[in-house]
């Protein structure tokens, strides 16, 4: 039986009509209105997409945001001052550093400088250390993961007790979907073993996998005779490969392959996501839901 596609593109805008309407209610009952700034250094075309992207789904849930513009020769010891700025100004709930950096900047220093209680993308130690501690320690969850954890729990899969594979072991999303899904508690509370590229057998783990999630960069690289029958695939490799010219625009647009081969797999999966539309939507989301998190956070409310 074909698999059931989960589509990132409907529960992401599900989600989104749930943080509009927390927005709405923010200002209405309590006077707040959740702050984000993303800072953008030089012109790089992908990370002006994704800036731009963020910003208007800010801007569309009615946060006050700022899109900040640096030039690429701008001074580490600057940029290090423009985020203690954000860091003080007592609108700004959230502040995203877009990556990558200019060579001639220490991208860790500047991450660091991030005050831990706006850092909404997660990466601060002091964050990423609370992940690791789990329960009440836990402030933010990094956004791709905890765009992962929520598409497992919204397409109805039992996640405690089930064998979760992680293939990649990233700081951005191996690492942490892990530990996320090893926490007691909703959603987690799952066995975890991760895979990586000192792995010896492969196929051997991902074939175990009731929920297998593949975050490797390689495209294709998992097999659809990997995967148990039955079992929850989760894409988040977004591997371009090639061009294409566009039948609405006629302009050239990228051609993207998962970490899964889709075609094949949702032959044998019980449910997976596509790509593109399947994880690349949540993440956005997720940033958003940090900031209204951290815009409650700092009002004292629960
Ligand atoms: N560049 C690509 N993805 C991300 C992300 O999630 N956060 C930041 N800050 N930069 C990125």
């Amino acid at each position: 039986m074909a698999a059931r596609i989960i589509s990132g593109t409907e529960v992401a805008a599900q989600i989104r009509e749930e943080l509009k309407k927390e927005t709405a209610e923010l200002k209405e009952k309590n006077n707040i209105v959740p702050g984000l700034v993303t800072i953008l250094v030089g012109k790089n075309p992908a990370s002006i997409s994704y800036v731009t992207a963020k910003q208007k789904a800010a801007h569309e849930l009615g946060f006050y945001s700022i899109q900040d513009d640096q030039p690429d020769d701008i001074t580490e010891d600057s940029l290090l001052k423009l985020v203690e700025k954000y860091n003080k100004d007592p609108r700004i709930h959230g502040i995203l550093v877009q990556l990558p950096l200019p060579k001639h900047i220490d991208e860790k220093k500047v991450l660091n400088a991030i005050d831990p209680d706006k850092d909404v993308d997660c990466f601060h130690p002091v964050n990423v250390g609370r992940l690791m501690i789990g329960g009440d320690e836990v402030r933010f969850l990094p956004c791709t993961p905890a765009g992962i954890q929520e598409l497992i729990v919204r397409a109805g899969f039992e996640t405690s007790g089930a064998e979760v594979v992680v293939v990649g072991r990233s700081n951005i999303v191996g690492k942490p979907i892990a530990n996320i899904m090893l926490q007691k508690g909703r959603g987690a509370n799952s066995t975890v073993t991760v895979v990586h590229t000192g792995t010896k057998n492969l196929e051997f783990h991902c074939k175990r996998a009731d929920i297998l999630i593949v975050a490797a960069g390689v495209p294709h690289l998992v097999k659809p005779e990997w995967i148990k029958p039955g079992a929850c695939v989760i894409d988040v490799g977004v591997n371009r490969v090639g061009e294409r010219i566009s039948e609405k625009t006629g302009r050239p647009v990228p051609i993207l392959k998962g970490d899964v081969d889709f075609d094949a797999a949702k032959e044998i999966a019980g449910a997976i996501t596509p790509v593109p539309g399947g994880v690349g939507p949540m993440t956005i989301t997720m940033l958003m839901k940090n900031t209204v998190k951290s815009a409650k956070i700092s009002a004292g409310i629960k």
